[in-house]
């Protein structure tokens, strides 16, 4: 045998480097040898049979049986049937040995992903172009001259303003989205007093609560003396997520109810904030659901009042970014708590880290 031919041994041990699925089958496609990542997709060692029998795919199959004879070199696209969507690519090369060597590149995840980007695109167009025919729409009617009086033309004008202002919201939250999602695998590295960060928010949400009547109340319950706790962190991000989390409980909490934002300590290490309003109840399914881009329980509701659908995938991103924890409850009688849990400097790390 040819010196350079590589053995069944020799791709045995080339299919323990890779992370597709390699399977060796004689020329005849009988499957004598497969490495670990096959077995890992096929899910079941598939030694012994025809490789037609695993990778079904006529023209496949019928390449294979004109194996004995014929060069093979041949890349095709394979979605097994099964209850779960899963796509390969296959490569299939044969040796001069007369060993037929079949690579099985997964590419489920790249198709989810690409998936995952169009529904995204389709979504951002949707949310953009609703206000956009909004505009057009009332444009048209002001440059066709059918408006009599001028209260009208102001009351257009307000309307076309308040759709202008949602674009430039939607703008505004797609840039952060992106910005966050970038960056999320990067751990912060700037240090932020936390709470004073908590207070200034509150500080600035104030006036739009008392509009609604409701009143915002800062707990510190951690034990008495506790000091004023840093975290890694950049204090923009973590404006924003109190921006957005009490900016939720003034939008979807009733007029005349209080929002708590209580403050907690759990170990040294950790500190828990938790923003609770009360207002209707989320029902259980859409919970998990709630900071996925785009969504919302009423998609009505959340335009009139300005939302974009976007806080919460923010809020979300950031929170992991800073290797903190999201929690969400809702109880039957509508008290609803966001809850926080990130990381904090512990005084013994800070002292070590300034000196
Ligand atoms: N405090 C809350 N109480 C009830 N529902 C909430 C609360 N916060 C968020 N939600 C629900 O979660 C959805 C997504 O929130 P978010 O991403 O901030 O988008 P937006 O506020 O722009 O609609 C909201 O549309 C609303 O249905
Ligand atoms: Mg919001």
């Amino acid at each position: 045998m040819d010196r350079d031919t590589p053995t069944l041994e020799y791709a045995s041990e080339l299919g323990r480097l890779l992370d597709d699925g390699l399977l060796v089958a004689n020329s005849g496609g009988t499957i004598l040898a497969v490495n670990n990542a096959a077995v890992r997709l096929l899910g079941e060692s598939v030694v012994g049979k025809n490789i037609a029998e695993v990778v079904e795919y006529d023209e496949a199959t019928e390449k294979l049986t004109r194996l004995a004879n014929d060069d093979i070199d041949k890349e095709f696209v394979f979605q097994p049937d099964s209850a779960v969507r899963r796509e390969f690519k296959v490569r299939i090369k044969q040796l001069k040995n007369s060993l037929v060597l079949v690579l099985l590149m997964d590419m489920t995840l790249q198709r989810n992903l690409e998936k995952v980007r169009r529904d995204f695109v389709a979504n951002v167009s949707h949310e953009l172009r609703s206000p956009l025919t909004s505009l057009a729409g009332f444009i048209e009617t002001i440059l066709d001259n059918e408006i009599q009086d001028h209260e009208t033309l102001v009351r257009f004008l307000k309307i076309m303003d308040e759709e202008a202002k949602r674009m430039a919201r939607l703008i505004d939250d797609l840039l952060s989205l992106s910005r966050v999602e970038v960056d999320e695998h990067i751990v912060p590295s700037e240090t932020v007093p936390l709470l004073e960060v908590v207070r200034s928010v509150i500080h600035s949400l104030e006036n739009r609560a008392k509009r609604r009547e409701m009143r915002i109340d800062f707990v510190d319950k951690r034990p008495g003396g506790s000091a004023n706790p840093f975290m890694y962190g950049y204090s923009d991000e973590i404006n924003e997520i109190f921006h957005n989390l009490i900016d939720n409980a003034i939008k979807y909490g009733f007029e005349k109810t209080s929002i708590f934002v209580h403050v907690n300590a759990k170990r040294n290490d950790h500190v828990i904030i938790s923003v609770s309003n009360f207002g209707d109840q989320i029902a259980e399914k859409h919970l998990s659901r709630l900071t996925e881009r785009f969504y919302r329980v009423d998609k009505a509701r959340s335009r009139q009042i300005g939302g974009t659908g976007l806080g919460l995938a923010i809020v979300k991103h950031i929170v992991n970014r800073h290797r903190g924890l999201l929690t969400i409850k809702s109880l039957p009688k509508g008290k609803t708590t966001f809850t926080v849990e990130l990381p904090v400097i512990n005084r013994s790390e800070r002292q070590n880290a300034s000196t």
